[in-house]
């Protein structure tokens, strides 16, 4: 059997479903969902996000020029659906959903304290396209909660069940399959049943280019490589010289390490 053509539409899935949290210019925050979103650029890192003119979060993002990206998992789906199926015009979806604002490192937008991982970013450019606009942000700071990282330090995205948008359905994100490069890396095989010892074989062995750098896309750029070896990054080293970083927020992983270090100092 062969394939059949469907009238043109937006088949790409799956995408994730996003909790966009914005703050207008007056002070006043609002949650929207969001699954038309994705990644566009690695150096400097961008994310776009589509949005209908409509939307109460169209003007406040506009107005603001910030926004930020909170992924979401199983334990906030049903606020995540929430806040895309009412309004800010309306509601306040913060009281309505039960999720909690914190302050973000470096945009006046706040963070969903309940997400998993936030991604702080400033507009860089806006284009309308038809029935939305695709706002295109830098990535500013990128916020993950403490309990996701293991004793290396590495953040274990795979452990934050996050989920994703299929054609009208939420779906957890599902079993290890490979890693980049799998498919040219000598034990690349993952046979039927053995996942889990491939997965730490995998992680063991990253695929590396014939220069020894760690390859581009997904795991571009000299920042997510920092950050996955639990180094610091240009933006952590902001955030670790801004006043307050701790303050009940999601720490990164420069704290926790210098926790650590400290400890050891004293034990010396
Ligand atoms: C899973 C899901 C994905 C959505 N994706 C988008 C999207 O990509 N762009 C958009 O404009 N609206 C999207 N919506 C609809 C908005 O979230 C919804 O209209 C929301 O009520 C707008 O809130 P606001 O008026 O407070 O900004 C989505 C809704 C859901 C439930």
């Amino acid at each position: 059997m062969g394939k059949r053509s469907l009238k043109p539409g937006n088949m790409l899935y799956p995408v994730p479903a996003a909790l966009i949290s914005c703050r207008d210019p007056e002070g006043r925050s609002n949650l929207v969902t969001v699954a038309w979103c994705g990644t566009v650029c690695s150096d400097p890192p961008m994310i776009s996000i589509s949005l209908r003119k409509d939307r109460f979060s169209h003007d406040m993002i506009r107005r603001s020029g910030e926004f930020v990206v909170n992924l979401t998992n199983e334990q906030i789906l049903k606020q995540t659906d929430l806040c895309g199926v009412k309004s800010g015009r309306e509601v306040d979806k913060w009281t309505l959903s039960g999720l909690h604002e914190e302050a973000a490192f470096a945009v006046k937008a706040p963070l969903v304290r309940e997400s998993p991982v936030s991604i702080e970013c400033r507009v860089r450019q806006i284009l309308e396209l038809g029935s939305h606009d695709m706002f295109i942000g830098e990535v500013v700071s990128v916020d993950a909660d403490e309990k996701y990282f293991d004793e290396k330090d590495r953040l274990c995205l795979e452990k934050c069940g996050l989920v994703s948008y299929v054609h009208g359905e939420y779906r957890e994100t599902g079993k290890l399959l490979g890693t980049f490069g799998y498919s040219v890396r000598k034990k690349t095989a993952v046979p039927r049943g053995r996942e889990k010892a491939a997965e730490s074989q995998n992680r063991k062995k990253p695929a590396a280019r014939k220069d020894g750098k760690i390859p581009s896309e997904p795991q571009d750029g000299k920042k997510a490589a920092e950050l996955k070896a639990g180094k610091k990054t240009e933006g952590s080293r902001t955030r670790e010289k801004k006043e307050g970083a701790g303050n009940g927020r999601k720490e990164t992983v420069l704290t926790e390490k210098r926790k650590r270090r400290d400890k050891k100092k004293e034990n010396r």
